[in-house]
C-alpha cells in the first residue's frame, strides 16, 4: 500500500452562515463540523494529516489540538491556495494524498477507504469522489466527454446553462497522487467568476496532461452534503441524528420517537433504557441500563447507571446513581453526586450536592453546597440557606436525619446523624445527632379574641 496523507480544508470564514462563529466549528449533534472530519479520516491510517486554517485559526487547532498538523493560509485566495499552504510538509512526497473539506461532517471513513481503492487499483493521478443529486445548485459539476471520462469540474457559477444541467457533483473530496498534486497546483490560475484558485481546476490540467483522471461515484449521497449555510446545517444535523439514533436503537435502545429525540457523539446508553420524546442527551453522558428518560428531559454530561427514572426534568454535570427516581420538574445542576435509590421529586433544586443512598428530598425542596449521608428524609419545601451574598457555605446533613417541612437551614452548620428537626424551624446552629430541634416561634392560641377585636360586621 502506498503512503497515505490527508489534507483537510478548514480556513474559510463561511460567509453564507452569516456567523460570528467560523463555519467549520459549527457543531452537528454537539461536535464541531471539522472534527467529524478529522474522526473519520483519522480511521484511515495516514502517516500525515494536514489542516488548512485560516479564519479562526486558533479555535480551530484549539478545538482539534494534536490530532492534526497545521497550515496556517493566511488569505482565503481559494481551494487551491488552501492545499498549497501544506507545500511545507507534503510536496515531493510518495504516496496518495486524500483532500476532504472540513464543511462536509457527515463523510465516513468506509467511503473515503472505497475512494482511496479506486484511485490505487486504477493507478490515477486523481480520483474526485462524486454523487449524483436531485438539486445539484452550487455544487461543482462533473463534465465528462463522449466517452463518459472525466474532464473536469466546473463550478455552479462558471457553468453555462447546459452545464448546470448535470447533476453528478463533486463532493469536494478526493485522491491525488501527491507529487502531481503539488506539480498541478502551481499551474492552477484564477482566471475565473470568483477570482479564486479552485482546487477542482487540477483536474483538467492533469487530464490535459493525458494523466489518469477519475470518479468514484457514492450512492450514499447524504454522506455528500456540504455545510454552506444554515439550511444545510439542520439537514447534516437531521442526518446525522438519524444515524446516531440509529446505532443505539441497533444497540438495544428504545427510542420512542426518534424524530424527536437528541443524542449527541459522544452518548453512550445501555441496554433496554427508553427515552421518551422530547430527550436531548448531549456531552459526554453515559447512561447504564433499563433506565427510563424523559419525555421532555435534558441531560449534559451526565454519567447514570442502571434502571434509573428520569422525567421531565434537566440535569448537567453530575454523576446519578441506579434506581435512582428523579422528577418531574427537577434540577440538578453541576457537581452533584447522587448515590443509589435516590428519590428527588417534583420541584426539588440540587447544587454541588452530595446525595447518600437512600435519601429523600421529594417535593420543593433547594438543596444547594451540601452533603447529605444516607437515608436522610428532607421534607416538602425545607431548602439550605447556603449564601450570604458574598461567600457560599456547607450544609452537612449525616445519615438517617429526618428534616421536617419547610425547614431552612442556615449554613455553615451541620445536623448530627439520626437527628431530628421540627417542621418550619430555621436552624442556625449544629444540631447534635439523635437530638430534636425546634427553632421556631411557640404557638400561641388566644380565645375568643375575634370577638374582642370587633372585626366582624
Ligand atoms: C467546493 C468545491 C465544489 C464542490 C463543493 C463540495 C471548489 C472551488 N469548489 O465548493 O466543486 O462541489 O466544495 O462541497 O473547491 N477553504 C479554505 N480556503 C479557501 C477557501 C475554502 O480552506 O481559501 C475551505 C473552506 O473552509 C471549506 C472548504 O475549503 O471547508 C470548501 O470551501 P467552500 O467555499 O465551502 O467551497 P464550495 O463553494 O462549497
Ligand atoms: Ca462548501
Amino acid at each position: 500500500m502506498p503512503n497515505r496523507y490527508a489534507v483537510i480544508l478548514a480556513a474559510g470564514q463561511g460567509t453564507r452562515m452569516k456567523s460570528k462563529l467560523y463555519k467549520v466549528l459549527h457543531p452537528v449533534c454537539g461536535k464541531p463540523m471539522v472534527e467529524h472530519v478529522v474522526d473519520q479520516v483519522e480511521k484511515l491510517n495516514v502517516q500525515e494529516m494536514v489542516t488548512i486554517i485560516g479564519h479562526g485559526a486558533e479555535m480551530v487547532q484549539g478545538q482539534l489540538g494534536g490530532r492534526s498538523h497545521y497550515a496556517l493560509q493566511e488569505q482565503q485566495l481559494g481551494t487551491a491556495h488552501a492545499v498549497m499552504q501544506a507545500a511545507g510538509m507534503l510536496e515531493g512526497k510518495e504516496g496518495v494524498t486524500i483532500v476532504v473539506c472540513g464543511d462536509t461532517p457527515l463523510i465516513k471513513a468506509e467511503t473515503m477507504e472505497s475512494l482511496f481503492k479506486h484511485h490505487e487499483e486504477l493507478k490515477a493521478k486523481a480520483t474526485i469522489l462524486t454523487a449524483r443529486i436531485d438539486d445539484p445548485a452550487g455544487y461543482g459539476r462533473i463534465i465528462r466527454n463522449e466517452k463518459g471520462l472525466v474532464e473536469k469540474i466546473v463550478e455552479h457559477k462558471d457553468a453555462s446553462e447546459d452545464e448546470r444541467k448535470v447533476n453528478e457533483i463533486n463532493t469536494g473530496t478526493y485522491c491525488f497522487d501527491n507529487a502531481a498534486l503539488f506539480e498541478a497546483l502551481k499551474n492552477v490560475s484564477n482566471d475565473n467568476v470568483q477570482g479564486e484558485y479552485y482546487l477542482p481546476d487540477v483536474i483538467e490540467i492533469l487530464k490535459k496532461q493525458g494523466e489518469i483522471v477519475t470518479a468514484f461515484q457514492t450512492n450514499t449521497i447524504e454522506e455528500t452534503l456540504g455545510v454552506n449555510d444554515r439550511v444545510a446545517l439542520s439537514e447534516a444535523e437531521r442526518i446525522m441524528r438519524t444515524r446516531l439514533n440509529e446505532a443505539h436503537m441497533r444497540n438495544g435502545v428504545t427510542i420512542i420517537d426518534p424524530s424527536n429525540t437528541y443524542i449527541g457523539t459522544d452518548v453512550e446508553i445501555g441496554q433496554d433504557t427508553v427515552l421518551y420524546p422530547g430527550t436531548i442527551l448531549t456531552g459526554k453522558t453515559i447512561i447504564g441500563a433499563e433506565c427510563h428518560i424523559g419525555p421532555n428531559t435534558e441531560i449534559d454530561t451526565c454519567e447514570i447507571g442502571d434502571e434509573t427514572v428520569i422525567r421531565q426534568s434537566a440535569a448537567f454535570k453530575s454523576s446519578i446513581g441506579s434506581h435512582v427516581n428523579i422528577g418531574p420538574f427537577a434540577h440538578i445542576r453541576p457537581e452533584s453526586n447522587i448515590d443509589d435509590d435516590v428519590k428527588i421529586g417534583n420541584f426539588v433544586e440540587i447544587k454541588k450536592a452530595v446525595f447518600g443512598k437512600g435519601s429523600k428530598a421529594s417535593h420543593l425542596s433547594y438543596i444547594g453546597d451540601a452533603e447529605v449521608g444516607s437515608d436522610v428524609n428532607i421534607g416538602c419545601g425545607s431548602i439550605t440557606v447556603n449564601y450570604d451574598g458574598k461567600n457560599k457555605f456547607l450544609t452537612k446533613i449525616e445519615d438517617g436525619v429526618f428534616i421536617g417541612c419547610n425547614s431552612n437551614l442556615v449554613a455553615p452548620v451541620t445536623i448530627g446523624k439520626g437527628a431530628y428537626v421540627a417542621a418550619g424551624s430555621t436552624i442556625t446552629k449544629d444540631v447534635p445527632g439523635e437530638a430534636l430541634s425546634i427553632a421556631r416561634a411557640k404557638q400561641v392560641n388566644k380565645e375568643n379574641y375575634v370577638a374582642k377585636l370587633n372585626l366582624k360586621k
